[in-house]
């Protein structure tokens, strides 16, 4: 079957799906070290993993902005651009979902807190390479519209022939600033009807200096594994992990977003009030940059447990991460093991060097905290505050959503004391 060539995986993962395969790491591992090894990093999978011949692979881009379609091997992109390593952490809209379904039924997988990963990812950047095939990287240009392509891709139109609608007149093709545009992505997995993955972000992130988006060719130093998207993937720092597509063939700048189900009709930032076969769904803004988000790694319960059982005559060592989208830092993480009655801020652990506005990696944190005095059971509590002082909600209840998005909610784990 389609799922007959997927590649070899390490047995730590906690598989969430076998078939499209959805694993997380175990979070013992996540906080053992700053950058997630490559084996160990979450995989997230809407369809089989595609085998892409790096010898004959091409990346094709395209569309408003750009005369005519151009082509670049691999080698083109490895050995004719600058080659940047940036650190970004890559987070799943999903993740911490099942928290969330506690509060009501959702359609997903059951991620715990481990559906994200920070890795440091090298290749050339995304506006380079878009330069490279004539788009201004102006925000502010003034660029003619290509009518969108209906199946087909504009190079399909034979010399000689009138072009599509809306090309034959060049005065009459609508124009539209840059920032008002949008970059599709395409990957080579594709589902039984032949479409493939693909998302879409504004162009004028795609165009940035400042946002640094990357075509990586490589994951930590090597070649990209295939479940992350070998030989090529983009890689968007700061927005959900959805829009940065492995296994890239085709980029189309275009007057729209991806027509994609997944951008379409997944990864939507929904309201309660908003159900799953709402027509609002579609109507609903499309999720890019994420909120912030921190969740506690170390004490869990293990075993199924319903509480972590923790030593009371002596502090607790609490580990876990931070991270906020748009490229914002951390400012603080406080910690409590009462419930959040009293406070402590948790030291942070930043191995990426990056300033605030460009800090698309995580910080990892860990603190020692106090359990209260005679308590047999007691929360643990943390919350992260980001640099633009945004401070994750305390209750999940009321951020409950259909498609069990954007769960943000602080994280909290039950404590059982003994003594
Ligand atoms: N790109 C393609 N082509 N196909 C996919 O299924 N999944 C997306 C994104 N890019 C996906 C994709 C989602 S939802 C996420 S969260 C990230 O890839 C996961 O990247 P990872 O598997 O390397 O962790």
């Amino acid at each position: 079957g389609v799922f007959a060539n997927e590649p070899a995986r390490s047995p730590a993962l906690e598989v969430r799906s076998q078939r499209p395969f959805n694993a997380e790491t175990p979070p013992g591992a996540l906080c053992a070290s700053f950058r997630t090894p490559s084996d160990e990093f979450y995989v997230r999978n809407h369809l089989a993993v595609p085998d892409v011949d790096p010898a004959t692979h091409v990346l094709t881009v395209e569309g408003s902005g750009i005369a005519s379609p151009v082509t670049f091997t691999l080698d083109d992109l490895a050995s004719k651009f600058e080659q940047v390593d940036v650190e970004v952490t890559l987070q799943c809209g999903g993740n911490r979902r099942r928290e969330m379904s506690r509060v009501r039924n959702v359609h997903g997988l059951d991620w715990d807190r481990a559906a994200i990963g920070n890795a440091v990812w090298r290749g050339p950047r995304l506006r380079d390479v878009l330069r490279a095939a004539g788009l201004p990287l102006d925000e502010d240009a003034v660029v003619s519209v290509q009518p969108a392509a209906a199946g087909a891709s504009a190079e399909a139109a034979p010399a000689g022939l009138p072009a599509g609608p809306g090309r034959a007149d060049a005065e009459a093709s609508p124009t539209k600033r840059l920032r008002d545009l949008h970059v599709q992505m395409e990957g080579a997995d594709t589902d039984e009807g032949g479409s493939p993955y693909g998302a879409s972000v504004p162009a004028w992130r795609a165009v940035s200096a400042e946002q640094d988006v990357v075509l990586a060719l490589q994951m930590n130093g090597e070649p990209m594994p295939r479940d992350h998207g070998f030989p090529l993937r983009a890689v968007v720092p700061g927005v959900v992990g959805s829009r940065s597509v492995k296994w890239l063939t085709r980029i189309r700048v275009a007057d729209e977003e991806s027509t994609s189900f997944w951008q379409r009709k997944d990864y939507k930032a929904l309201g309660p009030a908003t159900d799953w076969a709402s027509p609002d769904l579609e109507r609903a803004r499309s999720i890019q940059e994420m909120p912030v988000q921190a969740a506690v790694l170390r004490p869990l319960p293990r075993g199924g447990a319903e509480a972590a059982v923790v030593d009371g005559t002596r502090p607790v060592a609490v580990e876990g991460y931070a991270w906020s989208g748009g490229g914002r830092g951390i400012a603080r993480v406080d910690v409590s093991a009462d419930g959040g009655a009293t406070w402590q801020e948790a030291e942070l652990r930043d191995e990426s060097g990056q300033r605030d506005g460009r800090h698309w990696a995580w910080v990892l944190w860990h603190a020692s905290v106090p359990v209260p005095a005679g308590a047999d059971t007691t929360e643990l509590v943390a919350r992260a505050v980001d640099s633009s002082l945004n401070v994750q909600p305390e209750r999940v209840g009321p951020q409950w959503s259909a498609r069990g998005l954007l769960n943000n909610a602080w994280t909290r784990v039950p404590l059982t004391i003994r003594r």
